[in-house]
């Protein structure tokens, strides 16, 4: 997992994968950020820039529609321009919309613009993982998925900070925008010192060049098998050209991807991005100022990362079900909490800190669980041949169910009251708790043709 993807990376003794672990991080740090940093920025851009309940939810969601796109767009650009430029590319458009954000004038301007960075966004979300699954010695892919959501977490929890931080500032919400453009630069010219991959190149016939890579990423790796790769390389490349996108929903494939498809609803239905983009509103809703609920969800953030890496360090031990039904089965209980909170006028008068309670459970129970599970189980349970396109269709699925979320919670507020939102979240919970129980096998140490068996 990523504790060993991490020692592998300094035992290796070889820079470059080292350099590529840290430039991944960027990836997944600029997805994190970006889905942490507006929800602080809302509480001023509302004021601001005169945005109603509509806008303030297109101001959100814009990203969550540019990234399916992204990650619709970033398949095709992957394997036309190679994995490296599409991630360039992903790097400069994030800057000019982090810059784009940070000097809008009217709200639609702001939502264009975070529909451009929602691309970039997208794109990261899909390319990141399969550049660094690509250039890593296989016994360690694994652990960068893991990996990958621990980065996504920190650049939440780095939104979160910078929202504090800039609190007070002339302009605080188009500092938060725009710093993202520095870490947006580092991805792209980061991107630029290093190589296209192994598989990019032998899917357009640059075998000899694909071998130098190779030989240049597995430098000091004594177990390195070069010709045993690139066969493998070769193996599957010959396998996805045969498989259509059709066939993923028929035959074999189909009941795998209706586990993932059902994890991406799942993981985004249980109203995970409610809490990371509205905590600091729920907050400052339970009678606290703009400072201390940025300051309670700051808690929210370093929790989200916390438990992340007690989920990193257990998946290989316990196993993927283990922890996502031990979390599954937190989140309706944090969500009856927040419901019954929210529900109650003299809670809500004296008992301000139950709201942060349930937060905070809900957050832990979900990074414990579906969390990193649904990326982990995408990158599992499907055959090589299928892997990448099954991983797409389960990331733009992913993306549309966080537009869908985003896109109803305040008017969903307004028509069954917040706890009625909540209640009907904690019902969602349940019903995933009960999928997961019945579908979801157990990936861990397991062929695939044994997990295909239980599914069909
Ligand atoms: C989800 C994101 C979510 C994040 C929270 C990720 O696995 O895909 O939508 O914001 O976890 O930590």
């Amino acid at each position: 997992m990523s504790v060993s993807f991490v020692k592998e990376m300094r035992s290796s003794g070889n820079g470059l994968l080292v350099r590529i672990s840290a430039i991944a991080a960027i990836g997944g740090l600029l997805f994190g950020y970006d889905t942490g940093v507006i929800s602080g920025a809302l509480l001023f851009i509302k004021t601001d820039l005169h945005a109603g309940t509509f806008e303030q939810q297109a101001i959100v969601a814009a990203v969550l529609l540019g990234a399916m796109c992204g990650a619709l767009l970033s398949g095709y650009l992957a394997d036309r321009i190679s994995r490296k430029w599409t991630k360039v590319l992903s790097g400069c458009v994030y800057v000019i919309g982090a810059l784009g954000c940070a000097f809008s004038l009217t709200a639609p301007m702001l939502i264009g613009f975070r529909f451009l960075l929602g691309i970039s966004v997208g794109t990261a979300s899909f390319v990141a993982p399969l550049y660094i699954s690509e250039v890593s010695p296989p016994r360690v892919r694994g652990g960068l998925v893991s990996f990958n959501q621990l980065a996504i977490t920190s650049g939440i929890l780095l939104a979160y900070i910078v929202n504090f931080a800039f609190q007070g500032f002339p302009d605080e919400w188009r500092w938060m925008l725009g710093v993202a453009a520095l870490p947006g630069a580092a991805l792209a010219i980061g991107m630029l010192t290093v190589p296209r991959t192994p598989r990019w190149l032998v899917m357009h016939h640059h075998d000899d060049h694909a071998r130098e890579v190779l030989e240049q990423l597995r430098d000091g790796d004594d177990e390195a098998d070069i010709d045993g790769e690139l066969d493998d390389i070769e193996e599957a490349n010959q396998n996805e050209q045969n498989t259509h996108v059709r066939a993923l929903f028929s035959g074999r494939l189909r009941p795998l991807l209706l586990v993932g498809i059902a994890l991406a609803v799942a993981q985004q239905f249980v109203g995970v991005n409610t809490v990371i983009y509205y905590a600091p509103t729920i907050l400052s809703d339970t009678g606290l100022g703009n400072s201390a609920a940025l300051a309670q969800t700051v808690a929210v953030g370093v929790t989200n990362v916390v438990f992340t890496i007690v989920a990193v360090l257990l998946l290989d031990r316990l196993g993927r079900r283990a922890l996502l039904l031990t979390g599954t089965v937190g989140l309706p209980v944090a969500l009856l909490i927040l419901g019954v909170y929210f529900s109650s006028a003299s809670l809500q008068a004296d008992y301000g800190w139950v709201a942060l309670a349930g937060l905070l459970l809900f957050i832990a129970a979900f990074a414990i669980g579906l969390g990193p599970v649904f990326w982990l189980m995408i990158s599992e349970i499907f055959p090589v041949g299928a892997r990448s396109k099954a991983m797409a269709v389960c990331t733009i699925v992913n993306w549309g169910a966080n537009f869908l979320v985003a896109q109803t919670f305040l008017s969903l507020s307004n028509a069954i009251t917040r706890q009625g939102v909540f209640f009907l979240y904690a019902a969602l919970a349940v019903l995933s708790l009960v999928f997961f129980a019945f579908r979801v096998p157990e990936t861990k140490g397991r062929p695939l043709e044994e997990i295909q068996e239980e599914l069909t």
